[in-house]
Order: C-alpha cells, then structure tokens, then sequence
C-alpha cells in the first residue's frame, strides 16, 4: 500500500515538473511549428502558438518585395502585430522561445508577445530557438539580449533540419 502511495505521488510532482516548461513558438509556413512540437515532445512541455490576429498570407511573406507586410514590420522596430490570444506564463520556469528568422532576427510579433509578458517573464528561463533558410541564431539572440536586457536569456538553438 505504501508503495503504491509513493508511486502516486512520485507521479503527480513528475507531472507537476514536467507543466514547468513551456514552448511558446511563431510560425509562419510551419517549419518552426515542426521543431517546437519535436521539442515540447523532448522536454514532456507545454506548448503554445503564438498566432497573428492577422494570418500572413504568402504576399505578406514576400521579402523581395519592400512593401509586403513582413517587410514594412521588419523595416520598424516599433511595430508590434496584435496577437490573437494572450498566453498565462506564470506557471513555467522554462520557456522555450521560437520563431522564423526574418531578416537575421525574430519576427516583430516575437516582440509583441514578450511586451505583453514582460512583467511575468521576469526570472524566468528563456531559450530561444529559431529555424532559417540559412542565418544562424546569433544576430536574433544578441537582438533579444539587447531589447530584453532585463530578461535571463540563455543561448539559442538553430532547429534547421540536415
Ligand atoms: C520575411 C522573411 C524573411 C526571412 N529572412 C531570413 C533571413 O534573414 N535568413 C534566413 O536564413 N532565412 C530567412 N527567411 C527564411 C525563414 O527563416 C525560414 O524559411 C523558416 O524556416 C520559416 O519558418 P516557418 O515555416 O516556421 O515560418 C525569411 C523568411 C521570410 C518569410
């Protein structure tokens, strides 16, 4: 009997550890979505869309094109396309941040999600995570750092697929 108690509750603190780590990712055309899901699989975490109230169609994507919606957010740092739903984040210690690289950074709805949680993200861990054609993480890490300083960011991963 004892040990069947033990077992019980050996079960529900590794599930509340577990309910620790979120995976809160943007993706635009689902590549991101893949690594977040094989992630959140990885870590037993939760895991989160951060969706655009505003979808981006494949016009809105088009870089080569300096008026496309992508284009005009990334050329201002102000911007901050409107989320669909806010995320409670208070329960996680770990958040695993992803997003496409675009134009060497993260998206600028990146930047509307941490705004909205900035307060409640304070002493968390925050890992980002990103995938690309072919950039590396560091110019978006260094921006997040920089943007975010009073954040506790730890180093990024690049999920692109070999
Ligand atoms: C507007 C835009 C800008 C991009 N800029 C870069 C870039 O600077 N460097 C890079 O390697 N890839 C760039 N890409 C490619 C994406 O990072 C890559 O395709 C990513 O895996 C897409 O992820 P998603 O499917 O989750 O949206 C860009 C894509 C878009 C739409």
């Amino acid at each position: 009997m004892k040990r069947i108690v033990l077992a019980l509750l050996c079960a529900a603190c590794m599930t509340s550890m577990e309910a620790k780590t979120l995976v809160a990712y943007f993706s635009a055309t689902g590549t991101t979505k893949a690594a977040a899901e094989q992630l959140s699989k990885q870590h037993n975490a939760r895991l989160w869309e951060i969706e655009p109230a505003e979808k981006y169609t494949a016009d809105d994507l088009n870089w080569r094109n300096s008026k496309s919606r992508s284009s005009i957010e990334m050329n201002d740092p102000d911007e901050r396309p409107t989320i669909k739903q806010c995320t409670d984040v208070t329960p996680y210690d770990t958040i695993y941040v992803g997003f496409p690289i675009w134009w060497g950074i993260c998206p600028r709805i990146i930047n509307s999600w941490l705004d909205n949680n900035l307060s409640q993200l304070e002493g968390k861990t925050l890992i980002p995570f990103a995938t690309s054609g072919s950039s590396s993480i560091e110019e978006a890490e260094a921006y997040l750092k920089r943007t975010y300083p009073t954040l506790k960011w730890q180093k990024g991963m690049l999920l692109n697929r070999r």
